[in-house]
């Protein structure tokens, strides 16, 4: 048996958040500095979520990482970059006199397990839950408590959005060293209770062009890009703003699937093109504009970030027709209904939905051939709180050694 070693060790969870004004492009790449502000939404953790354990210990000889239980090169330009800004922060915690003479914990190597409870690179934002939990769970070991915007963004720019619950905003700022440049809650969870979000998983693979050099390219080559940041955004930002504070959905999914569409105009306006939408996509898209059509107002609207998957909000008294009018255009593949399947194979996953019967008319105007299998499966949340520290010594991820858990 390895001998148990003092460690302070800290687990906690992160959310997803997806972006209903797009970040997309940088005018600091070594920092991530974003060329507009973005707003986003925090989907809640009962359905998607990161966990990330951080322990510190003197024995440690160095740093080390885990995800989903592979160990991964902890050299990565971006880790480093959060470790460094986290070690920043809190020796800078203690010249400013809040603690003396400095701990000698500040020197120790720290060692990080994290795993999340959805696909990774599936365009399900799982590198801002991750670095969000990085970030939040090496604040606590190291005990930083200042504002933890920089150390997320520096792993990935969507990263600071969810270190916030509800509807979060990312403010570019204007500063040349990015200290102006951070996420701020605009709403909090509980501001709008009949919110729901629907991820219609298309396909679970990873994607073909990352974030990080599509957004590079775009930069370099899309003109549409530029005048978007420019002209556009900033005007959006507030108008977003204000459908949230008003909970006017009507404008806000009407502009969500705007800013969606205008992101994926700016990928083809790209040289050589970037495409993130597959046929499926487009039949979702569809699928949603006659649906609105067929009611005379927008009761769902679509999202997609850098993949096929889509992400749909409606308000609680519509979840159950979208999601008949889902199961109706993309018959979901063999068993895939049946309740007394494990959740993990069933076809609706997350927060329940009654099944309802959906009307001729309805059916009608949908005018769609079905798509067997054409989604995956889709999972039912709604807006969720920001990170959370688990109390829990159980749910460590990584055993009194410093070493990942085996898994029980
Ligand atoms: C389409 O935050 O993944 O999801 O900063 O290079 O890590 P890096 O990019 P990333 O880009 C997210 C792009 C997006 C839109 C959004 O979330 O705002």
């Amino acid at each position: 048996m390895a001998s148990a070693k003092p460690l302070v060790v800290v687990t906690c969870t992160a959310p997803v958040n997806i972006a209903v004004i797009k970040y997309w492009g940088k005018r600091d790449q070594e920092l991530i500095l974003p060329i507009n502000s973005s707003l986003s939404v925090t989907l809640h953790q009962d359905q998607l979520k990161t966990t990330t354990t951080a322990a510190i210990s003197k024995d440690f000889t160095e740093d080390r990482i885990w995800l989903n239980g592979q160990e991964e090169d902890v050299g990565q330009p971006r880790l480093q970059a959060c470790l460094r800004e986290i070690r920043r922060l809190a020796r800078k915690r203690r010249s400013d006199g809040h603690e003396d003479p400095l701990p000698p914990s500040l020197s120790y190597k720290v060692h990080v397990a994290s795993v999340n409870s959805f696909p990774t690179a599936a365009g399900l934002a799982s590198s801002a839950a991750g670095y969000a939990g990085l970030a939040y769970a090496l604040a606590r070991v190291y005990g930083v408590e200042s504002d933890l915007s920089e150390v997320a963004r520096r792993g990935s720019g969507s990263a600071c959005r969810s270190l916030y619950g509800g509807f979060v905003e990312w403010q570019m700022g204007e500063r040349a060293d990015g200290k102006d440049s951070v996420a701020r809650q605009v709403a909090p969870e509980s501001h709008w209770p009949e919110l729901r979000v629907l991820v219609l998983v298309v396909s679970a693979e990873r994607k073909l062009t990352g974030s990080t050099a599509g957004m590079q390219t775009s930069v370099e080559t899309s003109a549409l890009l530029r005048f978007r940041a420019e002209a556009l955004v900033p005007a959006r930002m507030a108008e977003m703003t204000r459908c949230i504070r008003e909970r006017d959905f009507q404008a806000f999914g009407q502009l969500t699937m705007q800013d969606s569409n205008q992101f994926h105009a700016t990928c083809l306006d790209t040289f050589p093109p970037i495409s993130y939408l597959s046929d499926t996509s487009q039949r979702v898209m569809r699928l949603v504009h006659r649906f609105n059509a067929h009611h005379g107002r927008t009761k769902a609207a679509y999202t997609f970030d850098a993949g096929p998957n889509a992400v749909i909000f409606t308000l609680d008294d519509a979840v159950a027709e979208f999601v008949a009018a889902v199961r109706h255009s993309f018959p979901p593949e063999a068993n895939g209904d049946q309740p007394v399947l494990p959740s993990s194979a069933r076809f609706l996953k997350g927060l329940p939905v009654e099944p309802v019967p959906l009307s001729d008319a309805l059916k009608a105007a949908l005018d769609m051939d079905p798509t067997p299998g054409g989604i995956k499966y889709i999972i039912a949340t709604q807006v969720g709180p920001g990170p959370q520290v688990l109390d829990d010594p159980g749910a460590h991820l990584l055993g009194p050694d410093g070493l990942p858990q085996p898994v029980a």
